[in-house]
């Protein structure tokens, strides 16, 4: 309807961005917000587009959009800085993020307003990313919890043990969730198995080792982690090991969801681990 409406104005364009947002339109609202550039408009919703190429991972637009914050002489304050940031990590610009993320704090120490916790989660989730475990740590401790004094929430943990895991750092990953106040579920040890099979698959530095003890501790009774057990054995080409674990899986009769395969064969778990 709007495509064919004669007389376009600035409002009734800006109208149309703000309203294709509000109903989550995004492609649409970008379309919009583009031609409205084109025809020579003036946006007043800048910002709010920032947003959303954050939200749609549209680091082009959004690096145009930082182009014209810098051209009108916009003051980088903490709403642009935040949107900024945003736009940047979630592309995977962490170089940029962290320059704004930088840059921003001059503005944060002149006023009282300060980066919250998503600000932070956007930044390591772009330390992820690019393989930055030092920068990772630096946004954690230093910058998150001393400088800013913002608890980390379960997510930022998540989002640190993910920057571990994936740079291959597995032992620094593993004390990292050994330590107060994470308190891993079983999934997040299952995570660090499979980072461990990427990165050390014959488990040189005993990493994988007491991940395994540690899941069959928490999990005896499933059998998926037997499983699990038996094919990181396969993969490291230690068949003897995995036959002595699938021996006892069809020896103690593990079924899934059956009783507790300790019970079952009578032995202790340690049994795994003749390494
Ligand atoms: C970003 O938005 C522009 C303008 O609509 C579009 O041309 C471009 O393809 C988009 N890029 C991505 C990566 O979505």
């Amino acid at each position: 309807m709007f495509d064919h409406m004669f007389n376009r104005t600035v409002v009734s364009w800006n109208a149309v961005v703000t309203s294709c947002v509000g109903s989550l339109w995004l492609g649409d609202a970008i379309g919009y917000f583009v031609k409205m550039m084109d025809f020579g408009f003036e946006p007043d919703e800048m910002l709010l587009m920032l947003e959303v190429c954050a939200e749609m991972g549209n680091l082009s637009l959004g690096r145009w959009i930082h182009s014209q914050v810098i051209e009108r002489g916009f003051v980088l304050n903490y709403q642009w800085g935040t949107a900024l940031v945003d736009v940047y990590a979630r592309s995977g610009a962490v170089s940029y993020a962290k320059l704004v993320f930088d840059r921003r704090k001059k503005y944060d120490m002149s006023s009282s307003i300060q980066p919250n916790y998503v600000t932070f989660l956007g930044v390591l989730c772009a330390c992820s990313h690019d393989g930055l475990v030092d920068d990772g740590f630096l946004y954690f401790h230093e910058k998150m919890e001393h400088r800013y004094k913002i608890k980390p929430m379960m997510v930022h943990y998540g989002a640190m043990f993910d920057i571990l895991g994936r740079a291959g750092s597995l032992k620094e990953a593993y004390d990292f969730i050994m330590s107060p106040p994470f308190q891993p579920h079983p999934l997040v040890w299952r995570t660090l198995l499979s980072a461990c099979s990427v990165h050390d698959v014959n488990d040189r530095n005993g990493v994988a080792y007491k991940v395994r003890k540690k899941l069959l501790e928490l999990e005896p009774t499933r059998s998926g982690n037997l499983v699990m057990v038996a094919n990181m054995h396969v993969d490291a080409g230690t068949w003897e090991k995995a036959e002595n674990v699938r021996r006892v899986m069809r020896d103690g009769g593990l079924k899934k969801g059956g009783e507790s395969w300790v019970e079952l064969a009578g032995i202790h778990p340690s049994v795994f681990f003749w390494v």
